[in-house]
This record gives C-alpha cells, sequence and structure tokens, in this order.
C-alpha cells in the first residue's frame, strides 16, 4: 500500500526546514564572534543528541524516580521546579549539557547518586526531549566531556513546531480488525513471555493494568511503539514490520480498554507521536 502522505506533515516539515535553516544563518555570525576553545560547544541539543530508545528509557526512570516532585508532565509542583518550558530552558540556556548531567546527579534530592551516571543520562536525555529538541541517531553519553561539547541552546522557537499530540487513545485510534490481526502476531511473537493475557510473568512485566498504564501515561503511542519496535521481542528486536508492530500496539490498547475506532493505527511514527496515552480526559 502505498504511504499516504497527509498535507499538514509536508507543510510542519517544510516549516521545520525553513527554521533550521533561519535559525542557522542567524547563529554562525553569532558563533564566529564568540572566542570559543576548538572542540568546545560545537554541538547544540537542537542537533539530536540522544536516541528514541534512550528517551524512553529515561521516562520510565523518570516517572518512577522523579515525577512526584517534579510532576509527571515535567510542569513541578508546590515543592520542585518545573523542568520543561520557557523558564527552564531560560535558565540552562548558555551552559553546556554537563552542568544539566551534574545537577541530575544531585537529584532525587533525598538520594543523590541513587541513579547509575548512564541512568541520569537517559533521564537528561528525557528532559531534552520533553523540552522538544528533536532525537538523532546516537545516544547521549553519560560522560562528562562528552557531555561539554553540547551546549544547551534556548530553540523554543525551533520547538514550538513540533507539533504536539492532538489525539488521545480514548478516541478510537484502532479497529476490531486490526486488534485481532495484532492478536494473532501478538501470540507468535510475544505471549510465551508476556503471556496471552498480557499480564506478564516474573521478570517479565504486564502489558496491561495500572502499573503498565502507570508508566506510560503521558507518553505518546510513538514511544511506545519505538520502545517496542527497539527492544522486543527480546531475542530479535525490529524483526517485525512497522506495520505488525502497530498492529500489536492495537492489541495491547485494546487490552488496556481504549476504544476501537473506523481508523487503524499507521506504522508511521510521526502519526504515531500525535497519539497521547492517557487513562481519562483532562
Ligand atoms: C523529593 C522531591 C524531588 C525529587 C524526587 C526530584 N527532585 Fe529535582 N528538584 C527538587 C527540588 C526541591 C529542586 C530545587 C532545588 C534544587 O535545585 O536543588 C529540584 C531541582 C532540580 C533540577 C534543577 C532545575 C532548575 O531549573 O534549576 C533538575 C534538573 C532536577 N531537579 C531534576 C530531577 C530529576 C531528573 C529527578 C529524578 C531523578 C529529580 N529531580 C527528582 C526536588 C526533587
Ligand atoms: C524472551 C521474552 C520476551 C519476549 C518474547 C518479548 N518480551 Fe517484552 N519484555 C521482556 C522483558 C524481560 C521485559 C523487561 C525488560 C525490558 O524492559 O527490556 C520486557 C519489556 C517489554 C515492554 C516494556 C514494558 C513496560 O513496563 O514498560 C514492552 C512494552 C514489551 N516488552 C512488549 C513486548 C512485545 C510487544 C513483544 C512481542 C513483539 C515482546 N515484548 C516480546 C521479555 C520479552
Amino acid at each position: 500500500m502505498p504511504k499516504r502522505v497527509r498535507p499538514p506533515l509536508l507543510l510542519s516539515a517544510a516549516f521545520v526546514i525553513f527554521l533550521v535553516a533561519a535559525f542557522a544563518s542567524v547563529r554562525s555570525p553569532v558563533r564566529a564572534a564568540a572566542p570559543q576553545t576548538p572542540g568546545q560547544g560545537q554541538k547544540s541539543v537542537a542537533d539530536g543528541v540522544y536516541t528514541d530508545a534512550q528517551r524512553t528509557r529515561g521516562q520510565q526512570i523518570y516517572t518512577t524516580e522523579c515525577a512526584d516532585c517534579h510532576g509527571a508532565d515535567l510542569n513541578g509542583s508546590d515543592t520542585a521546579p518545573s523542568l520543561s518550558g520557557v523558564e527552564f530552558v531560560g535558565a540552562w540556556k548558555g551552559t553546556t549539557v554537563d552542568e544539566l548531567f551534574e545537577k541530575i546527579r544531585t537529584m532525587p534530592p533525598t538520594s543523590p547518586g541513587k541513579l547509575s551516571p548512564p541512568q541520569s543520562a537517559d533521564v537528561l536525555a528525557f528532559v531534552i526531549s520533553r523540552n522538544n529538541f528533536p532525537a538523532g541517531p546516537t545516544e547521549l553519553a553519560a560522560d562528562v566531556a562528552a557531555l561539554k561539547g553540547i551546549r544547551f541552546e534556548g530553540a523554543q522557537g525551533a520547538a514550538a513546531d513540533v507539533p504536539a499530540p492532538n489525539r488521545s487513545v480514548l478516541d478510537g485510534v484502532y479497529t476490531e480488525e486490526q486488534n485481532r490481526r495484532g492478536q494473532a502476531i501478538y501470540a507468535n511473537s510475544c505471549a510465551s513471555c508476556h503471556s496471552a493475557s498480557l499480564a506478564g510473568a516474573d521478570v517479565v512485566p504486564a502489558l496491561v493494568g495500572a502499573d503498565f498504564l502507570g508508566k506510560w501515561t503521558g507518553a505518546t503511542a510513538g514511544e511506545l511503539f519505538e520502545r517496542i519496535r527497539t527492544t522486543m521481542p527480546q531475542a530479535s528486536p525490529g524483526s517485525l514490520s512497522p506495520q505488525e508492530y502497530a498492529d500489536i500496539v492495537a492489541h495491547i490498547f485494546n487490552r488496556n480498554r481504549f476504544p476501537a475506532g473506523r481508523a487503524p493505527l499507521d506504522g508511521d511514527l510521526a502519526a504515531l507521536r500525535m497519539i497521547r496515552i492517557e487513562t481519562s480526559k483532562r
């Protein structure tokens, strides 16, 4: 089947290219003028400095270790500041990301050092992603020297046009037929570990229920899809087609009692990122 290209997507792609170009042309003279040690601050968080898989790992750590204080949406609370948005970016802009990394190493304040350096780097990747800086081909390293080479830019302009999810799993984002297809693929590729009922077993986590939904609420279908596509089945990640992975996600949604609708979930990451996972409408 030919891939559908939606005009709004094309438009926003064009807009991103425009912004990047505009940005590059504005930025370079400033850079040339600023005194700079070679090899330092050459890259920026806008250049794609973490991977999707790393962001997803970071999100899971964030959910268990940080969300209580900083909020599931990183919006902060009475007890802790926001980790996203104009103020946060404004406060850190112009630093290099090793500083943010070192700050995260002091968190949670009740037990600093609880996270390993790679886990702190994963959380940092998640925080960067939630400030709308894009993923790229390589992971953010848990290495202070390497992190010193990445500037935290105030690129809220570029950030603003990464589209926010505009649909929800409660809107009916897959079809009954797709659920049945997904169930068959799941039975072949996943059930041996996660069980036919998705309840999990021993060390294998459940893919239904409060724990699972607690971890994924606030993420997008795109993140769940990427988590599965890049890590599952454990012995052969990526071995299914994007459409097959999307069918499995449809089955997972079905078992979590999200309603079916008229159009199937498609295996296109950009489209999946427009769908928020939530258990009730805000
Ligand atoms: C018990 C509540 C609590 C938990 C849990 C917690 N934090 Fe914090 N965090 C704070 C408070 C309070 C501050 C502000 C005081 C400070 O900067 O130390 C803060 C500050 C920060 C800052 C600096 C924000 C800024 O703009 O100055 C970052 C980054 C941060 N936390 C990240 C994290 C991460 C990542 C985690 C999880 C690994 C985490 N925090 C867990 C309470 C918490
Ligand atoms: C060989 C056993 C095995 C198979 C087969 C397998 N998984 Fe997993 N899966 C695991 C284990 C163990 C974990 C926990 C460790 C990890 O996260 O990698 C896990 C984690 C996951 C998670 C993260 C759950 C969470 O709580 O966030 C998802 C989602 C998932 N698997 C989906 C799938 C899907 C879909 C398939 C089939 C395409 C599949 N798995 C096949 C063993 C397996």
